[in-house]
């Protein structure tokens, strides 16, 4: 059981919990749930230890073995199957005696210690490790590269396989399907619903959580509501809440707004000075309900368009590709009403694909014709990169309205 009495959490200046208490029971799963900077993370870091309390206490039984992502890999020359195994202590702890009661030929404490890694399933481990690899998408020669020579993403998928292989009874993923591609998700999603012990699962992936979580802790105001069941029956009550909440609200304004005008009309008429007393009583008594607080005020919405061609794009005989050829023999169109997804393997050739189509990649072949005029909106996969770190949000927008304005006419001259 992981109880929270009466915490308050403070990073920098800001507040994010106050006075927040939550039982969480044995073989829970529970999605953690709030809108960027909320204090998910922050959360994570107390119940493990890193970041202290403001207020409060967290209660965790203390035998209770937990395991996390952890955020960085050290830049040691390790094998990557090697790191994932150091991840369980007691493995490498029974290793290393073992070896120790061999050189000193201690026979009596070697059977014991077998006899422990045997109930540790420490004779499987590296099968364990290297299902861990696979799973997550590592081809098997690469198992034994060194832990530098793997990218960000990739050394994510390592630090992952160590949480999973650690033993634990409480396991706290933060965004673990960062970085994962579909296979590995849905791999990672099957490992889970195996797996034995309590879960703690931050992400903002609404199938992952759905398929996982039998719990919501959502963050709401620097408090934490418990909802049970998954994420989409913790919208769904959540939206029963907050139509139930501005129906209220919406009433008691309209009783305020009757009292205040009968008190303005009748106050200085003595028949009706006792009836406008008590109303204002009643005023005074009611207790303010808020309008419902939806926790992200933004609204977005296309501009609709007057006229649009049938016919976007035309692909055809389209190879793609650097030296060598990614996909030759391309043949396909892409209406208006086209909604397409592209699944590949990774370094299959997808982002390389929508380049191409976005025009921001050269093709090795074939055509693509497209209706006239088009335009295309593009997001790329490290659209980051993209960002001049030196402007500010409002300026990087301003200047692609601008741009926007100028191809701002009806795609199809009439
Ligand atoms: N070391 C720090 N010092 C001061 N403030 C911090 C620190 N780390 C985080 N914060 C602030 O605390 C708040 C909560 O951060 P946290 O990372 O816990 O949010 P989160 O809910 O995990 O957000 P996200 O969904 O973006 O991951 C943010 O406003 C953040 O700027
Ligand atoms: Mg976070």
């Amino acid at each position: 059981m992981i109880s929270l009495d009466n915490i308050s959490l403070m990073r920098g200046h800001q507040l994010l919990l106050q006075d927040v208490s939550l039982v969480l029971y044995k073989g829970q799963r529970t999605g953690v749930i709030g809108r960027n900077g909320c204090g998910k993370t922050s959360l994570f870091r107390a119940l493990a230890g890193e970041i202290p309390l403001d207020k409060g206490d967290i209660n965790l039984p203390s035998d209770l073995r937990w395991s996390a992502i952890a955020q960085e890999t050290p830049g040691v020359d390790r094998s990557a199957l090697d790191f994932v195994i150091d991840a369980h202590k007691d493995y490498r702890k029974l290793e290393r005696q073992i070896k120790e009661a061999e050189e000193n030929g201690d026979n009596h404490a070697l059977g014991e210690l077998h006899g422990e890694m045997e109930v540790i399933d420490g004779y499987d481990i590296k099968h364990r490790a290297e299902q861990l690899l696979s799973g997550l998408g590592f081809p098997e020669e690469e198992f034994s590269n060194s832990i530098k020579t793997f990218s960000g993403g990739w050394r994510v998928r390592l630090n992952l396989a160590a949480a999973l292989i650690c033993p634990s009874d409480l396991l706290m993923l933060d965004e673990p399907t960062n970085h994962l591609d579909l296979e590995a998700t849905v791999w990672l999603e099957q490992w889970l619903n195996r797996y034995q012990g309590t879960i703690l699962l931050i992400s903002h992936d609404r199938t992952f959580l759905d398929a996982i979580i039998d719990y919501v802790v959502s963050f709401e105001k620097e408090n934490l509501n418990l909802y049970t069941g998954n994420y989409s029956a913790f919208e769904k009550k959540r939206a029963e809440k907050m139509a139930l909440q501005q129906a209220m609200y919406e009433k008691q304004q309209r009783r305020r707004d009757q009292i205040e005008g009968f008190v303005r009309r009748f106050r200085y008429k003595a028949s009706k000075a006792k009836q406008a007393q008590s109303r204002l009583k009643e005023l005074e008594r009611m207790q303010e309900i808020a309008p419902a607080y939806i926790d992200s005020p933004f609204r977005f919405s296309f501009h609709t368009l007057d006229h649009f061609p049938t016919f976007l794009m035309q692909i055809e005989n389209l190879a793609i590709g650097f030296d060598e050829p990614l996909v030759t023999k391309m043949n396909f169109g892409i209406r208006s009403d086209s909604r397409i997804g592209l699944l590949g393997f990774n370094g299959s050739g997808k982002s390389t694909f929508l380049k191409v189509l976005a025009a921001k990649f050269e093709k090795k072949a074939g055509e693509i014709i497209t209706a006239k005029r088009l335009r295309i909106g593009y997001y790329a996969q490290h659209q980051v990169d993209a960002l001049n770190k030196y402007q500010t949000p409002l300026q990087i927008l301003k200047k692609q309205q601008k741009k926007e304005r100028v191809m701002n006419r009806p795609l199809i001259r009439k």
